[in-house]
């Protein structure tokens, strides 16, 4: 069978001719290294038409007055993926196991592997930077309004992260399985048994049991480091998604201008 000419490719994914290099007409190895990041990507996009999505997510009109506020959002996502990456390396020597090895474990990360004292500090500071982060941006959606129609399923979206967010930190407060770990856990535990209707239920399912026992801690560990984070990753992408789509709010001081057709009709 004939073969049929490849289809000619749209004029951005074109690869530019050759920069000459320092004057004598031949290309650098700089410009070579560029040339070869380049081809990978048109190479790639060529195939999956990616740059489109990008586009898309990446090249929006913000409304006039945007300011330092509406960062909290991406500082709240940065945190989270800060705590991922801390937390895979943690979970590389982490034991859930009651009787000794998470509290061991734990004292090894800190005590003898390199840089472990760092990233257990990160994980743990960085915790409490999330939970400010993302109720500091709560507030700046709040109080701007952005709140409101047609963004109210984005609200509901971020309360469940927030609801979640604050469940990681339950949960991952039980996992160096000391004293105040095994004590805070039960008091908040028992709390949550005490919530009308489901609390029973939550807090059986929490101890994997009636009271604390020997599932309990790699039921908190399953539950921070795979349940919970998946949840967070997938309502993150919807979160930011809907944020494509509908574009931020204004602030509420900014003043609507008029129409760009009736301004250029003005005298
Ligand atoms: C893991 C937690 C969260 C992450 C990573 C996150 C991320 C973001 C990002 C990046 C934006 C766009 C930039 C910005 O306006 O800051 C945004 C917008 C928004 N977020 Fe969140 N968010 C989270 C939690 C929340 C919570 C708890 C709420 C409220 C209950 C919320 C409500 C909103 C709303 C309504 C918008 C639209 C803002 C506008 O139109 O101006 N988000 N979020």
């Amino acid at each position: 069978m004939p073969k049929l000419p490849a289809p000619p490719l749209p004029a951005p994914l074109k690869t530019p001719p050759p920069r000459p290099g320092r004057g004598n007409g031949k290309t650098g190895p700089l410009e070579e290294a560029q040339q070869a990041g380049i081809t990978v990507v048109d190479w790639v996009d060529e195939r999956t038409s990616l740059s489109g999505a990008a586009r898309w997510m990446m090249f929006r009109k913000v409304p006039k007055g945007t300011n330092w506020f509406y960062t909290l959002g991406s500082a709240t996502m940065f945190a989270f993926l800060s705590q991922a990456v801390t937390g895979v390396f943690l979970a590389m020597y982490y034991r859930p196991d009651p009787a000794g090895g998470a509290y061991e474990s734990i004292r090894y990360v800190t005590n003898e592997v390199f840089l472990g004292q760092f990233v257990r500090g990160m994980h743990k500071w960085g915790s409490s930077v999330m939970v400010v982060l993302v109720f500091l941006h709560m507030g700046r959606t709040f109080f701007f309004g952005a709140y409101k129609y047609p963004r109210e399923l984005n609200w509901v979206i971020g309360v469940v992260l927030l609801i979640l967010t604050m469940a990681m930190s339950f949960t991952g407060y039980l996992l160096p399985f000391d004293q105040r770990a095994y004590w805070a856990s039960s008091v908040g535990v028992n709390i949550n048994g005490t919530g009308p209707l489901l609390g029973p239920y939550l807090s059986d399912f929490l101890y994997g049991g009636a009271e604390f026992n020997a599932t309990t801690l790699s039921r908190f560990y399953a539950i921070h480091m795979l349940l919970l984070p998946g949840l967070i990753a997938a309502l993150i992408g919807a979160h930011l998604y809907l944020v494509a789509k509908l574009g931020t709010t204004a602030p509420p001081w900014q003043k609507a201008g008029r129409p760009r057709e009736l301004r250029e009709t003005e005298v």
